[in-house]
């Protein structure tokens, strides 16, 4: 039987994700806020529970201007990494999830802070709906790189020496590329298989001009899968592979 998902429905499982990964956020936490389509649903649900008195003492670090501005509007404290010492939980969504949790993140283009929030969190839930759920990794997305403008020539080349196809990102409603919220340039890197994830993300940051890439190698908690159950979305947690 086939199930056609409309972009509501889509969306149904983005938020259903979301918010049970905001149902996971305690008083007195330093909660990091994702990025994308995905995890911005935790946003207005952090909001809702701080209005409504259920909780209190959080403090929110932001992977984007997407959801330092919507944190801002819905009046949840942010602040920068410099002023906190700890991050409790960070919320974020993938672009791909391999069955090992290593991700590929960056269709936002903000892998960078992303990834430095998912590192400093103790808990990096992620949320997704199931169809980021990929055999292996590589296989539907590029891996996105961000790149210093002064460099795109030879971290390009060097990106084809090591295997990949880069691609500069180009933007929609502007002319030219992409630009990230740091002011640097993106290459979404093909690979035709990613054998070794960690060695593939030394390598890339090994190459003079990159900043990061969009390789998360073990740095996920658990991930929150939403997919529709008789027209009701469902979510489902799926925790690392036990290290033997
Ligand atoms: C942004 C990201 C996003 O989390 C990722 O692209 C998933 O986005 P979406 O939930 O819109 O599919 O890594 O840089």
């Amino acid at each position: 039987m086939f199930i056609v998902m409309t972009a509501s429905s889509v969306d149904a499982l983005k938020q259903a994700a979301a918010e049970a990964a905001a149902s996971r956020i305690a008083s007195g936490m330093v909660v990091g806020l994702g990025t994308g389509s995905t995890a911005i649903h935790a946003v207005p649900a952090l909001a809702q529970r701080l209005r409504s008195g259920e909780l209190r003492d959080i403090r929110a670090v932001a992977t984007s201007y997407q959801s330092t501005m919507l944190a801002r509007e819905l009046g949840i404290p942010l602040f920068d990494l410099d002023q906190i010492e700890r991050i409790d939980l960070a919320i974020d969504g993938a672009d791909e999830v391999a069955p090992d949790l290593t991700l590929i993140k960056g269709g936002g283009g903000a892998q960078t802070r992303e990834k430095i929030i998912a590192a400093l969190a103790k808990d990096f839930t992620v949320v997704v709906d199931e169809a980021k759920l990929a055999d292996r990794l590589g296989s539907t997305r590029a891996v996105p790189v961000e790149v210093l403008a002064f460099a795109v020539g030879p971290v390009s080349r060097a990106i084809e020496r090591l295997g990949g196809q880069p691609e500069l990102r180009m933007a929609v409603r502007k002319a030219g590329p992409v630009v990230t919220d740091q002011g640097n340039l993106l290459l979404d890197v093909r690979f035709a298989a990613i054998p070794d994830p960690a060695r593939l993300e030394r390598d890339l940051k090994m190459i003079p001009g990159t900043l990061e890439n969009g390789l998360f190698v073990g740095l996920t908690t658990r991930v929150l899968v939403a997919s529709m159950d008789q027209g009701v979305p469902k979510v489902r947690e799926i925790l690392p592979p036990r290290k033997s």
